[in-house]
């Protein structure tokens, strides 16, 4: 297990400019707890904007919900890793589940991308799930090892400790997902485990958090029962006072342990 708890929230296709200042100015008026790290994921349009609400110092991280694996120019409409980082991102989301399954992103794009963000030196946090009929044939384990291998296929051994993984079920995600219990979700992340170790001879991964309907319902049972290193939520950080809440649930799981 990571010695450091994470806890963030992607804001999907959320929030104007001044919509992210608010949340952020709320957000970074209080400390994070120690022993976790928080990270928000704001759109593009907004990085740059939230970031300058973050003081220096403070552990808020700021991240890109996606970006390109390529450096070259030609690819209209899409922003590279350089230009996330040069809007603030520490941090870069690869491979959610609404980009695999609703804009048609591969295996092999997903492995480009973790590639690329490792290679600006920034942190990739890798998502991999498994849609229901996947899990109602019984098959998610082995589903969500291959996604993890296959995306790590292009890091050197070295760089894998660098990666962080969440684990979002694709049936746990949004309005109309059913909320994943601490069973469901504990010999997953054990299965992410080990196929990052195979992957990458015996390294581990920076975290390996559970994402998917996370609540201040469910925070402490999921961070506290299902062997993560953490949460990655939506809906649920979208407010500041929620996410907030949710935060300081998962500090002090950080102090019980
Ligand atoms: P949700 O989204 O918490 O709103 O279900 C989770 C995610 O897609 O990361």
């Amino acid at each position: 297990m990571a010695d450091e708890l994470w806890v963030g929230t992607s804001w999907k296709m959320t929030k104007t400019i001044t919509q992210g200042r608010a949340w952020a100015r709320e957000v970074a008026a209080v400390p994070v707890p120690d022993g976790v790290t928080a990270f928000v994921l704001p759109p593009h349009t907004a990085l740059a904007a939230v970031r300058g609400c973050v003081p220096p110092g403070h552990r808020l991280l700021v991240g890109a919900q996606d970006a390109h694996w390529s450096a070259e120019n030609e690819w209209t409409g899409e922003v590279s890793v350089q230009q996330v980082a040069d809007a603030g991102a520490d941090l870069v989301e690869v491979g959610h589940s609404e980009r695999r399954l609703g804009l048609g992103e591969d295996e092999d794009v997903v492995a480009r991308k973790v590639r690329a963000v490792v290679d600006f030196g920034l942190v990739p946090l890798l998502c991999v799930g498994e849609p229901a009929a996947v899990r109602q044939a019984g098959a998610h384990v082995d589903h969500v090892a291959a996604q993890v291998t296959s995306a790590l296929a292009l890091l050197e051994r070295e760089e894998v400790y660098d990666v962080l993984v969440a684990y979002e079920p694709v049936w746990a995600i949004g309005p109309k997902g059913a909320p994943a219990e601490p069973e469901d979700v504990a010999p997953v992340i054990a299965a992410i485990r080990e196929a990052v170790g195979r992957s990458a001879e015996g390294a581990s991964a920076l975290g390996v958090l559970y994402g998917g309907s996370v609540t201040r319902d469910n925070a402490t049972a999921m961070v506290s029962g299902a062997g993560v290193d953490g949460l990655f939520v939506g809906r649920a950080g979208w407010t500041a006072r929620s996410f907030l809440d949710i935060v300081s649930m998962v500090g002090r799981h950080a102090g019980d342990r």
